[in-house]
């Protein structure tokens, strides 16, 4: 691909453009970027020039502004059908449904392809890619020319968040991908309505999209188009998302990772709250009191799974708020608030089953669209821990035939279903709530065999952001890269943090602060559901149980469960997290919990040098966490 300098911003063209498109009644000439359905009458003047701007530098054959209507949604999926890129499930198992099966070399995130452009590269730290905003976008104007050449640009109004909620943010994608259209239609509060909180004063986020994969005239298309090269470039100073050459998940799918993380984080340092990678759930206690809680964890380390609990634990009561995005703001109230800024789950389908997560089971009975899982003979889906053995024949998640003994797995282990929110039978009803739901408490986890308790209590919000900056975890499918491997990953939000790390954990600190002074500062934990024996079995059953270490956490809250200091934190008191009817031995429950002093301390020393690569910028309260641990640990 051959690269040019022109500037994006094709500013030469677009007024002789805007009257061309201005005059809608005329009739489009096909083949031009001129070729438009209506134009909202309330499109911010903004959002119609810079997609006027995208138009003309990506020369799509026509452009549709997506109103977000069933009817527009039937038509993109009637054309996905067609062209091969979604297969309808039979409507009799999964009623309006449907399967996509991705190029195989689009299956996940790729890190390595995602670039923060800050101005300055010590803004992005060191655990970003960074480039160089002035030729990040010459690459981008290079690849974007004529990007879209055959196809059809749609533009796509979004909004994180209830429409008109104060913590709420818009966003503009144009996008040359309907499957990437209606991902987003399920992902966010997509359509028309969107407009009227664009007001010219307000701030929005473009995203620009494109699968890279042009059509020569007569060109028949391919099932899942997108290009070699991929690039995912966020501006933090301007706020603004390019992506290049994928239309997997959150490479594509730009309000969640891109726009609801990454551009988000950036904006919340400035505004003073926190966009962060959490589920939110609301548990109801025995005696009737509510809680809700934010939990981080790695990508595919179980947010779904634990925001649609089932507790094991009688009287306790799990109800979902958001699966993957939280975006948390100290209230008038002095407490800290959240919300889920989407309106969907893209959740993990391997692992999903009626004896892990029967409530995604029933919330994906239709109106679903699922990614590289297996086709059964009956026209219905199937991946690996569904059900507890396979059928017989299926047709693979590359469109190959497989049975039990083809030695792979029939589903990618990224493949994924992307559903509404509010089909999910144990939606909360404060999910919603434009105000925000209070947090009690604040959970980090992460996937590790080794090390890391069942769980523990910060003892203090310092130290829980400690937890939280030093939170490590086996690498999973979620992106490229070595499965199993460990790496750093704090607060979960390695590969999505708009920002210099350190600076993150400077600015958790500083919101510990301001919450301590209105008396609104949650709790801090930390969980491993992922420990494992020396035979290597998981010692602790996880899933519906995991609602016992739950219960233990907001009695701590209430005041009422006992707990034994440890240089860890706070762990359970003997007895004081019911064990009633889980198969957990005594020795496993011992090796949740056993602490290795000098596996502890060569942790502490992995940790250092972490703290090192970022220099100066770790903070002061971080760093003294780290000596008071291995003080403790010494001590042991
Ligand atoms: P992303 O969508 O990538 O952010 O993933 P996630 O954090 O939502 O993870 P998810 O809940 O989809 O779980 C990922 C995998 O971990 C699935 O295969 C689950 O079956 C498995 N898992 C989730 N919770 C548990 C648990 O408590 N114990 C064990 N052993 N596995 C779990
Ligand atoms: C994750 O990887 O954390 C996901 C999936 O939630 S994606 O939207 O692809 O980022
Ligand atoms: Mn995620």
């Amino acid at each position: 691909m051959t690269l040019t300098a022109e500037p994006i911003v094709a500013t030469s063209t677009s007024s002789a453009l805007a009257g061309q498109i201005d005059a809608t009644n005329a009739e489009p000439s096909p083949g031009s970027v001129m070729n438009s359905n209506e134009i909202p009458a309330n499109a911010d003047p903004r959002i119609v020039a810079w997609v006027e701007e995208m138009a003309i530098l990506t020369t799509p054959d026509r452009v549709v502004w997506i109103d977000g209507s069933r009817a527009e949604q039937d038509e993109l999926l009637r054309v996905m059908v067609s062209t091969g890129t979604v297969t309808q499930l039979n409507p009799e198992h999964r009623p309006y449904s449907f399967l996509a099966r991705s190029s195989p070399d689009d299956v996940a995130r790729v890190e390595s392809r995602t670039f923060i452009c800050s101005a300055t590269e010590s803004d992005a730290g060191p655990t970003n890619n960074w480039a160089d905003p002035a030729q990040m976008r010459e690459t981008l104007n290079g690849l974007f020319d004529g990007a879209m050449r055959g196809r059809t640009m749609y533009v796509v109004p979004f909004s994180m968040g209830p429409l008109g909620s104060p913590l709420s943010r818009y966003g503009v994608q144009v996008t040359d991908s309907p499957y990437v259209v209606v991902s987003m239609g399920i992902m966010t509060r997509m359509g028309s309505a969107v407009y009227q909180h664009i007001t010219p004063n307000s701030e929005w986020v473009p995203a620009a999209h494109t699968v890279g994969a042009p059509l020569d005239p007569g060109e028949v298309d391919v099932a899942w188009p997108c290009n070699t090269t991929k690039y995912i470039s966020h501006f933090p100073e301007t706020r603004e998302i390019w992506s290049f050459g994928s239309a997997y998940g959150g490479n594509a799918i730009l309000a969640k990772k891109a726009f609801a993380l990454r551009i988000a984080s950036v904006i919340a340092r400035d505004e003073g709250w926190l966009a962060e990678h959490m589920l939110l759930l609301k548990v109801t206690n025995p005696r009737g009191r509510a809680f809700h809680v934010a939990a981080a964890f790695p990508s595919a380390c179980g947010k779904t799974n634990f925001a649609m609990l089932r507790p094991t634990i009688p009287g306790w009561n799990v109800e979902t708020i958001g699966d993957d995005i939280a975006w948390l703001a100290p209230g008038s109230d002095g407490k800290l608030r959240a919300i889920n800024p989407e309106a969907g789950f893209f959740g993990v389908a391997p692992g999903t089953g009626v004896a892990t997560n029967a409530t995604a089971v029933a919330t994906i009975w239709g109106n679903t669209v699922f990614t590289n899982v297996a086709l059964r003979d009956d026209g219905d889906v199937w991946w690996e821990g569904l059900t507890q053995s396979p059928p017989d024949h299926l047709v693979d998640w590359t469109g190959q035939d497989w049975t039990p003994a083809s030695g792979r797995p029939a589903a990618h282990p990224n493949s994924r279903f992307t559903v509404a929110a509010a089909q999910c039978p144990s939606i909360s009803d404060d999910w919603d709530d434009p105000r925000g739901v209070v947090i009690d408490a604040i959970i980090f986890g992460g996937r590790r065999a080794t090390n890391v308790p069942l769980v523990a209590e910060a003892r203090d919000w310092e130290h829980g952001v400690f937890l939280g900056a030093t939170i490590s975890s086996e690498r999973t499918a979620a992106a490229e890269g070595t499965v199993g491997e460990l790496r750093r990953d704090p607060f979960a939000m390695l590969p999505f943090c708009g920002y210099n790390m350190a600076d993150h954990w400077a600015h958790w600190l500083k919101v510990g602060g301001s919450l301590r002074a209105t008396g609104g500062v949650p709790r801090i934990f930390q969980v491993n559901w992922f420990r494992k024996g020396e035979d290597g079995r998981y010692l602790w059953p996880g899933f519906g149980d995991n609602g016992r270490v739950l219960a233990w956490i907001l009695d701590r809250v209430e005041g009422r469960a006992p707990a034994v200091a440890s240089p860890l934190g706070w762990l359970p008191a003997p007895g004081a997290i019911d064990l009633e009817g889980a198969s957990v031995s005594e020795s496993d429950w011992e090796q949740l919990f056993a602490i290795d002093p000098a596996a502890h301390l060569a942790e502490a020393d992995d940790a250092e040098r972490f703290f090192d690569s970022f220099g100066e910028r770790v903070p002061d309260a971080v760093r003294g966490q780290l000596e008071q641990l291995r003080s403790r640990m010494t001590a042991l």
